[in-house]
């Protein structure tokens, strides 16, 4: 049996662990040859492939980005979309699809296998772990490794100048980069797009910081919004699947904190650099554990499913389920780190 993988959206670290994984096992266990389909659903609208086998997969266990390239590119929107992608799986006599993506490409992988008869498995990835019935997607481990160690730099800077340093860090509309990075780090405040901001708080939390001799972190996440006014965009461009380019609520926030506070502050956007590199020991492990499974369920027929992390085990679970909505983080984990806050 030949089996198409392709990896779609923003890329992350562990993505290659997968293609590894799922390359190997297939082959050496199940006698499955693969192809890839380059950058993400344009490889299979458009019939572009590269080698996959066993050679192709060595040596990329440690390497970030993807060896198949990525796009945003939605099928469900270019003309023929789903009729083009099945001639060209028939073309290549591919007879099942690895999608390995965020909520998008996973949720095009949905539609697809549900509507279309195509048989697509899933694996859940993104830096922001907002996919619903996974406990965790590969790539944020290493993002929120990435944006730990830069709130450690900051506060020894922040301390030399007694000024407030703003860290904004990524994660779309989930908060989850920015708390987990932000407890991690030891940030004296913390905000996510789940919970709109008091910007009066805030100036108190970096006031009463200043009085204890040392100076403010704050994380903000680059979903974040005021209680009054919106989320900040790069511009009004959306791609294809609607989503805008966040990004820019740091600047607002330190020019916000210098204006009421009188005191410095400076922005660092951490940007795509949470993005980049080499994966974590534990992305590389759920990475390869999820390529492992997700081959599993290719051989046994086992279609519209996603690959998830619940506890310790591996399961599957239905993609249209996994893409229905956004996993956000819960108010009371929120909650727990305002202790810290100050
Ligand atoms: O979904 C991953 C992510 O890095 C988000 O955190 C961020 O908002 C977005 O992708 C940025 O996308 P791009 O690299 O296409 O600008």
């Amino acid at each position: 049996m030949r089996v198409g993988m392709l990896t779609g959206g923003g890329d992350c670290p562990g993505l290659n662990a997968v293609l590894r994984a799922a390359v190997r096992k297939g082959v050496q266990e199940y006698g499955h040859d693969f192809i890839g389909f380059r950058d993400g659903w344009r490889g299979p609208l458009e019939g572009d492939t590269r080698e996959l086998d066993v050679p192709a997969v060595r040596g990329i266990l440690s390497r970030g980005g993807t060896i198949l390239g990525s796009s945003r590119t939605n099928p469900l929107k270019a003309e023929g979309g789903v009729r083009r992608i099945k001639e060209n799986l028939a073309k290549f006599e591919v007879e099942a699809l690895i999608a390995i993506g965020g909520e998008d490409t996973l949720g095009v992988a949905a539609t697809l296998s549900a509507s279309h008869g195509i048989p697509c498995v899933g694996v859940p990835k993104t830096i922001d772990n907002d996919l619903g019935s996974t406990d965790y997607t590969f790539g944020f481990d290493t993002a929120v490794n990435i944006a730990t160690e830069a709130i450690d730099r900051l506060h020894t800077t922040a301390e030399s100048h007694m000024r407030v340093l703003v860290i904004e860090v990524m994660g779309r509309h989930a908060g989850w980069i920015a708390l987990h990075s932000g407890l991690a780090g030891g940030a004296n405040v913390i905000l996510i797009p789940e919970q709109r901001f008091d910007i009066d708080q805030v100036c108190g939390w970096v006031e009463s910081r200043f009085r204890t001799g040392t100076a403010p972190v704050v994380v903000v996440a680059e979903g974040a919004m005021p209680k009054e006014g919106d989320m900040v965009v790069k511009n009004d461009e959306v791609d294809s699947f609607g989503h805008v380019r966040l990004s820019g609520i740091g600047d607002r926030l330190a020019q916000e904190i210098e204006q009421r506070t009188g005191k410095e502050a400076r922005t660092t956007v951490l940007g795509h650099v949470q993005r980049g590199g080499t994966p974590s020991a534990f992305d590389r492990w759920l990475a390869t554990r999820f390529g492992l499974h997700a081959i599993d369920a290719v051989n046994e027929g086992d279609y519209g499913k996603m690959v998830a992390l619940q506890g310790t085990g591996i399961v599957r679970v239905p993609l249209t389920e996994a893409t229905a909505q956004l996993k956000t983080v819960d108010p009371a984990l929120y909650a727990e780190a305002g202790v810290f806050f100050g």
